[in-house]
């Protein structure tokens, strides 16, 4: 398979990109590979280089080095074929604040050469309905709140129909029920063909409806792939719950494994450990040497686990 071949199946596809302010690598050299039709989560900490790369990939910002292609096609070179096709949310998007809701977006859509003007009515008001703002689309943007002015950003996204959806932390902004029906609307997005990279400060709204991700460091990306494979890379647990604590750490010790034992409530023992060996050859060896086994479970790492493991960051996965 040559490059070429590898990169059709691709929406987006960054090869050495690099972007440096000052002395600062605010991205560092990334490879990242989107396939088409993935609801792909772009992680990272806040400063770890997210919205520089959608820049980037957007033709907002220049290259230092390396390249990148959207929907085959090179970028910033081919911005003109390539932007028509994209829908974006961009950081704070700005907005005329003494206009409309509705009358914010019409003006977007306008500046928009390859929106049909006769279609434009229809078009505002289906977006601003499917970010539930079709109640607001009358009032003044300034007068919206920042969550509102979020899901405006949104909609603005989705004037017209894109193979291609870049959201930029979709949910800055939004309490509970706005992230639900957000997390909701990319799934719908993806369901319609839609190809969708959101990035993220948060684990878990990515977790729940992406089929990849990737993960950003201080300007690197240290991991990438199917959403099932990065949580499989992390480490597994074991769980075993006791009232022969002592023989069974005696069987993990000789597995090479590290118990930890503890007594929550009393009676039996729950040991953990980091799973260094086949589930079934510790099962049977506990068993062998008299010990009562009460519960086992073999837990697999979260991404979460993964996420800190990699950045070294502790990560905000409240909501
Ligand atoms: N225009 C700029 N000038 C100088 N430094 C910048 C600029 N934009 C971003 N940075 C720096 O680059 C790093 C990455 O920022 P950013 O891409 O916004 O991260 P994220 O979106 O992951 O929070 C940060 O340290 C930020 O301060
Ligand atoms: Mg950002």
């Amino acid at each position: 398979m040559t490059s070429a071949d590898r990169g059709a199946g691709l929406a987006i596809e960054t090869t050495g990109l690099s972007k440096r302010f000052g002395h600062q690598l605010a991205v560092n050299s990334i490879d990242l590979a989107v396939p088409r039709g993935s609801v792909f989560g772009f992680l990272g900490p806040n400063g770890s280089g997210k919205t520089t790369t959608i820049r980037l990939m957007l033709g907002l910002a220049a290259a230092t080095a390396g390249s990148v292609r959207v929907l085959g096609q090179d970028m910033p070179g081919k911005l003109d074929e390539v932007l028509p096709q994209v829908g974006a949310l961009v950081e704070g998007p700005a907005f005329y604040p003494f206009l409309s809701g509705a009358a914010n977006l019409h003006r977007f859509d306008a500046a928009d050469r390859h929106a049909s003007p006769g279609t434009r009515r229809a078009r505002v008001a289906e977006a601003l309905e499917r970010v539930g703002l079709s109640h607001a689309a009358r009032k003044k943007v300034r007068a919206y709140s920042m969550g509102m002015k979020q899901r405006l950003g949104i909609a603005n996204a989705l004037l017209s129909r894109r193979e291609l959806l870049i959201l930029d932390e979709p949910t800055n902004g939004l309490d509970p029920q706005g992230t639900r029906e957000v997390r909701s609307l990319v799934r719908s997005l993806a369901a319609d063909g839609a190809t969708v990279f959101v990035s993220s400060h948060l684990l878990a709204e990515v977790e729940q409806i992406c089929t990849h991700a990737a993960i950003m460091s201080a300007g690197r990306l240290v991991a990438q792939g199917p959403l099932a494979e990065l949580r499989q890379a992390g480490t597994a647990q074991v769980r075993l719950i006791t009232p022969d604590a002592g023989a069974a750490s005696g069987v993990l010790v000789r597995f090479g494994m590290t118990p930890v034992v503890g007594h929550p409530d009393g009676a039996d023992a729950v040991i953990t450990s980091a799973l260094d060996a086949a589930p079934e050859a510790i099962v049977a060896a506990l068993v062998a040497d008299g010990v009562r086994v009460r519960g086992f479970a073999v837990e697999r790492g979260s991404l979460e686990d993964r996420f800190v493991a990699l950045t070294g960051e502790g990560f905000d996965v409240a909501q």
